[in-house]
């Protein structure tokens, strides 16, 4: 499965249940910073919901339709990230990501999103990938925003996060506009 050093600090790893515990509090202590863009982030979040993520990735990776790996910061559970789908007739995918609250503000998700593009163009040679976040989602439609991608369009309604429709603004890049970054 995927796993990259990125530097001393930062690091993409395998999912793995063993790290369900860890996983699981860090939701759980962070649930309010979570709760209002991830439907899954609610208050029965339990170790057995970070379980069946592993699971469910590791099933994913196993049938060739993308994956999600931990970040790691200096050793501890700082969030995930990973291709929520991998659509091979059209060689494209999309990434999903979060981290905690401390693990903000260092450029963890830029540099782990910038190796997930990386690894999709010239390792997985998909032709475009995508990038979909709530348009009130400032924090979230900078990474794109620094990583150059081009935002496409709005999606009106295109996601139920508890309680309501969310709007989600599209960005993508594709394979040959990353050449020249
Ligand atoms: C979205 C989310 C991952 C963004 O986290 P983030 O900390 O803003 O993103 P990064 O890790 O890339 O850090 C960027 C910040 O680090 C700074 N930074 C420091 N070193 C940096 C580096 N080498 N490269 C890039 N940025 C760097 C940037 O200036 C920026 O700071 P600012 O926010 O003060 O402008 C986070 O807010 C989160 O998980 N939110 C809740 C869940 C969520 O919304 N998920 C996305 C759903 S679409």
């Amino acid at each position: 499965m995927f796993s990259r050093r990125i530097d001393d600090d930062l690091e993409l790893r395998p999912v793995d249940e063993r790290v369900a515990e860890e996983l699981a509090a860090l939701v759980r202590r962070d649930l309010a910073h979570l709760r209002p863009w991830m439907p899954w982030a609610t208050e029965r979040y339990s170790v057995e919901d970070a379980r069946e993520f592993i699971r469910r990735q590791i099933r994913q990776y196993a049938e060739d339709m993308g994956f999600a790996t931990l970040i790691f910061c200096r050793g501890r559970v700082a969030g995930s990230i990973g291709y929520n789908n991998i659509d091979w007739s059209n060689r494209k995918t999309d990434i999903g990501y979060w981290l905690g609250a401390d693990f903000q503000r260092r450029g963890l998700m830029t540099r782990s999103c910038r190796a997930l593009v990386e690894h999709a163009f010239r390792e997985l040679r998909l032709n475009r990938v995508e990038i979909y976040c709530a348009v009130e989602n400032v924090r979230s439609r900078r990474i794109p925003e620094r990583l150059g991608f081009r935002q496409e369009g709005t999606h009106r309604q295109a996601e139920w996060v508890h309680d309501h429709f969310k709007d989600l603004v599209s960005y993508a890049m594709l394979a040959r506009e990353w050449k020249r970054e």
